[in-house]
């Protein structure tokens, strides 16, 4: 159970009132201690560290199975546990996404990465029992003008959504923010998957859609823990899954998609990113 009383009065009378008004609140267990945010703060740092190690080394004629090993090895390291490695079957300690690739690639020795390919490494770990969440794009080597244009469109998407993490703001206001400046900038936005609440499981509520309306969804309150991760298209927002592995999620017309996930808390006072 979350202890609300961590909370200033002004919080919890607040939080009170909304509910009363009939606003949406998640259910306050699900609402981080001031102990459990410590714990996850530093499963967070460990993840960070992770995808920095992996930014120091990624390169062409790297193999995404070469990515795997390093986010394997270096959660151990730190004291972490890779969250991926058989998350409902999931065979790999990391999921590496390339071009038109959306989410959830099985990392590979066959799949070699290749100059002005686009990647997204997305590392979750597990630290004494705290979930956290991130995930990055990297450029290999010189890419078109397309490519840049869309992992730099993708990366502001998550911007514009972080400025609406606040107490007292909506969780349709932080999906609408990604909408609006990927539809601005011609690209589109995957709706079947989302973006989730996260701390003491991999995948908590809320289910986060990035495709959602202003002034809707619940009401942020301090201690909500989420992620932030939406995935952007050149072409088409219709995905399908690859049948073969049960897990690759595709674009439906083969074009590039790009996906950059924060991982954040909403405070008394605004957010703290705890991961990205
Ligand atoms: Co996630």
């Amino acid at each position: 159970m979350a202890t609300p009383d961590a909370f200033s009065p002004d919080v919890l009378q607040r939080m009170e009132e909304y509910r009363h008004k009939g606003y949406p609140l998640l259910p306050d267990s699900l609402l981080k201690t001031p102990q459990q945010i410590q714990g996850i703060r530093e499963s967070g740092r460990i993840n960070v560290a992770v995808l920095d190690h992996v930014a120091e080394r990624i390169a062409a004629g790297v193999s995404t199975e070469q990515i795997n090993q390093w986010v394997h090895e270096e959660t151990l390291r730190l004291g972490g546990i890779p969250a991926p490695l058989g998350y409902q079957g999931f065979p790999k300690s990391v999921c590496t996404s390339v071009n038109d690739q959306v989410c959830h690639g099985i990392p590979s020795p066959d799949v070699i990465l290749q100059e002005g390919d686009i990647i997204n490494v997305d590392v979750s770990t597990i630290y004494n029992g705290f979930f956290s969440d991130s995930s990055r794009m990297f450029i290999i080597g010189n890419t078109s003008p397309k490519r840049q244009r869309l992992v730099r469109i993708t990366k502001e998407c998550v911007d514009a959504a972080l400025e609406q993490v606040k107490p007292w703001g909506r969780l349709g206001d932080v999906g609408y923010a990604v909408h609006r400046h990927a539809r601005k900038n011609g690209c589109n936005v995957v709706r079947e998957i989302g973006g989730h609440g996260i701390g003491l499981a991999f995948h908590e509520e809320p289910f986060v859609s990035f495709v959602s309306h202003r002034n809707s969804g619940l009401l942020l309150v301090p201690g909500m823990v989420f992620t932030i991760e939406p995935m952007v298209n050149l072409g088409s927002a219709h995905v399908y899954v690859d049948t073969d592995d049960g897990w690759t999620i595709y674009t439906a017309d083969g074009s590039d998609s790009a996906q950059w996930e924060v991982q954040v808390l909403v405070t008394e006072t605004g957010c703290e990113v705890l991961a990205w």
